[in-house]
């Protein structure tokens, strides 16, 4: 089979125990997304409520000629975690000097299915997809020449799930990854009204609480494991202090799970921490980027809720 597979699934059960033998237990954002939890997080960016995907596109579409100046021509363009490439469709779409695209999804099923339906859309672009966790080392498929110019593509704020110790991490991994001269064009979710952030997280058709309880479904799913997700409720709320969105799972009663024949005690509201989303201000964005890429360009949409940022290597 095509395409480069570097997710290790026996490391899992491993990350899963760790994380749950921690006095505020935690699971890593990583497994909202098997299938069914890619499916759900689409409909999310669906949602009213989650205002950043309509940012993302608006920025997308009001800016894109500024944005493909700053890209270039014949460049090949890394997207990490592509999900259904809807962003992608889009760029390809405005892009006519683009040469090669690699989506990097942790999710095979998923980039199995868009790859197959870019290929078809956009026959004059090669398009090589690789499996693989872009929060640890991977390797890129570089065929061809060499000297192409390296962009990769990180929408959705994904950065914002870091927090700021792991992003800097995962911009020094992606800096070694890519080539000398590789350019990054990134979404970043901006500080705003609590509401309006509390909002987005806890939508009342209860699709995100759906998505952080796949969660456990996952885990039952690859696992031998004993969730009843009956029994947890999602919680979401803005941190001031931390400067982020923080999800969890909370269990509605004092119980015990079985994950691999090793018991997990919950207290009746004790939760699992699940995600963070971090919002910035430019400045602290800025900062956070500061030791590896400068900002180049910075464009936001109409209500200044959300950026698209163009960095390049110091
Ligand atoms: N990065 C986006 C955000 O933080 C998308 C996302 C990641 C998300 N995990 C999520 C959205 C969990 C909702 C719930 O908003």
């Amino acid at each position: 089979m095509e395409g480069v597979s570097s997710v290790d699934d026996s490391l899992m059960q491993e990350e899963v125990l760790e994380g749950l033998s921690k006095p505020q237990k935690r699971l890593p954002s990583k497994f909202f997304y098997d299938e069914r939890g890619s499916d759900l997080f689409e409909q999310i960016t669906l949602l009213d409520e989650y205002y950043l995907t309509d940012c993302e596109k608006e920025i997308l579409q009001n800016d894109i000629s500024e944005i493909a100046d700053c890209i270039g021509l014949g460049v090949m363009l890394i997207e990490l975690g592509s999900g259904s490439s809807y962003k992608t469709r889009f760029l390809l779409e405005e892009l006519s000097g683009l040469s090669t695209y690699i989506p990097v999804d942790i999710s095979e099923e998923f980039l199995l299915k868009t790859v197959n339906g870019l290929r078809l859309e956009y026959p004059k672009i090669s398009i090589i997809p690789v499996f693989a966790d872009y929060t640890s080392h991977f390797e890129l498929p570089i065929s061809g020449s060499n000297n192409q110019k390296q962009v990769v593509f990180f929408p959705g704020s994904t950065i914002g799930n870091f927090n700021p110790t792991e992003a800097k991490a995962f911009l020094k991994n992606i800096a070694e990854i890519t080539g000398k001269d590789s350019e990054m064009l990134i979404g970043v979710d901006l500080k705003k009204d609590v509401e309006v952030l509390e909002a987005a997280y806890n939508d009342p058709q209860g699709i995100t609480a759906r998505f952080n309880k796949n969660m456990l479904m996952h885990i039952n799913d690859e696992l031998d494991a004993n969730f009843d997700i009956e029994l947890f409720d999602h919680h979401a709320f803005y941190n001031q202090e931390a400067g982020r969105i923080e999800m969890h799972l909370v269990s509605s009663q004092k119980q015990t799970v079985t994950i691999s024949n090793q018991k997990i005690r919950f207290e009746k509201g004790e939760s699992i921490h699940t995600e963070n989303s971090y919002k910035y201000s430019l400045q602290e964005f800025e900062e956070l980027v500061g030791g590896r890429y400068s900002v180049e360009k910075v464009w936001t949409d109409e209500r200044d809720y959300f950026s698209l940022q163009y960095l390049v290597k110091k």
